[in-house]
């Protein structure tokens, strides 16, 4: 008989086998922005999640900071919407403002900046629209324009996450055209049409008003296509990718890290979040050890990161562990 369970008797011995680990270096943290003055909004749909404006929104980056959480990902929420997105690549635009105030009083917070026109259109779509369509091609340059716009305003990264085809290719040329050669690409290569981003289109006032987004983000069903996606963001010149979602993909995170040997991202995204602390909330589950296994499951498919709105709470669980 093997005896298994003489590595599982301690506290102790159990630590010194223990094959993968979450650390608070692992985790970043979505943040949203919001026009305005005096806001402190929370999402109904995600409790403990709150749109801040930029007057305010150093309450939660002071947590941030304190937490030691590497890095925030950042939505902006603008007043105007119009047909073109024109808030997404106006740089004086929420998100341009949001950005270099963090970097101006928080410069060791790395600031992902999520390039996707839908929380800046009047339609809700990632693209641009034309008789009921989403235009691929007339979309990347807007785009370009919007990823120029965040790194000019000090991003340290940018994350497209409309899944336009050939978009990678157009916002590396831009980047590099106006002396951007250093930021990088963070791809949302493998994002699926999925059910769990509802709650985010609370918090981002994003949802598209017409139709759904499967004519440009992936289907459920398709595994391997993933793979060719995650392929071509890297011959385009992707330096890191997003698997999204993440719980119920996390075959995809598998297969795709052992495909390729660059940085990969799981997005444990808003409806996933949602579903833990509604059920939490009922007393139905213990939530801390609940995210400390999601967690620990996102590690062991094989994400490097982490983004998380449970980031701060995974942070003070962590720190009650040691
Ligand atoms: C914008 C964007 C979305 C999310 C991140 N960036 C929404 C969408 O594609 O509809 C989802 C994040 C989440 O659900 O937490 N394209
Ligand atoms: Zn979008």
């Amino acid at each position: 008989m093997r005896r298994f369970r003489r590595l599982r008797q301690t506290k102790e011995m159990r630590s010194f086998v223990r094959e993968h680990e979450v650390s608070v270096k692992d985790l970043i943290y979505p943040m949203f922005v919001i026009e305005g003055d005096n806001i402190k909004n929370e999402v109904t749909s995600m409790p403990g999640i709150y749109q801040y404006s930029l007057d305010r929104i150093d309450e939660e980056l002071d947590r941030v900071k304190a937490a030691k959480i590497p890095a925030v990902l950042l939505f902006g929420i603008p007043e105007h919407k119009d047909e073109i997105g024109s808030g997404a690549y106006d740089d004086n635009g929420i998100t341009q403002r949001c950005i270099r105030h963090i970097k101006d009083k928080y410069p060791s917070i790395i600031v992902i900046a999520d390039v996707c026109l839908c929380e800046y259109t009047s339609h809700g779509h990632c693209g641009l629209v034309c008789e009921g369509h989403i235009l691929n091609d007339e979309t990347l340059p807007l785009l370009s324009k919007m990823a120029v716009s965040m790194a000019k305003a000090g991003a340290d990264i940018v994350a497209p996450s409309d899944m336009m085809d050939g978009r990678v290719a157009a916002i590396r040329e831009a980047l590099d055209e106006e002396g951007f050669i250093d930021t990088p690409i963070l791809s949302y290569s493998a994002k699926f049409a999925s059910g769990y981003y509802g709650p985010f289109r609370d918090a981002a006032g994003s949802a598209p008003h017409f139709g759904d987004r499967k004519s440009y983000q992936m289907d459920p069903a398709n595994g391997r296509e993933a793979m060719r996606e995650i392929e071509d963001d890297l011959e385009e010149g992707a330096d890191m990718i997003i698997v999204k979602p993440a719980l119920a993909y996390l075959d995809i995170m598998k297969e795709a890290r052992e495909c390729f040997d660059v940085p990969f991202i799981t997005y444990n995204v808003s409806g996933e979040y949602s579903m833990v602390k509604a059920a939490a909330a009922n007393g139905w589950i213990d939530e801390k050890r609940i995210v400390l296994e999601n967690m620990i499951a996102m590690k062991r498919a094989g994400a490097d990161r982490i983004i998380t709105y449970h980031a701060l709470d995974v942070a003070k669980f962590l720190e009650e562990e040691e």
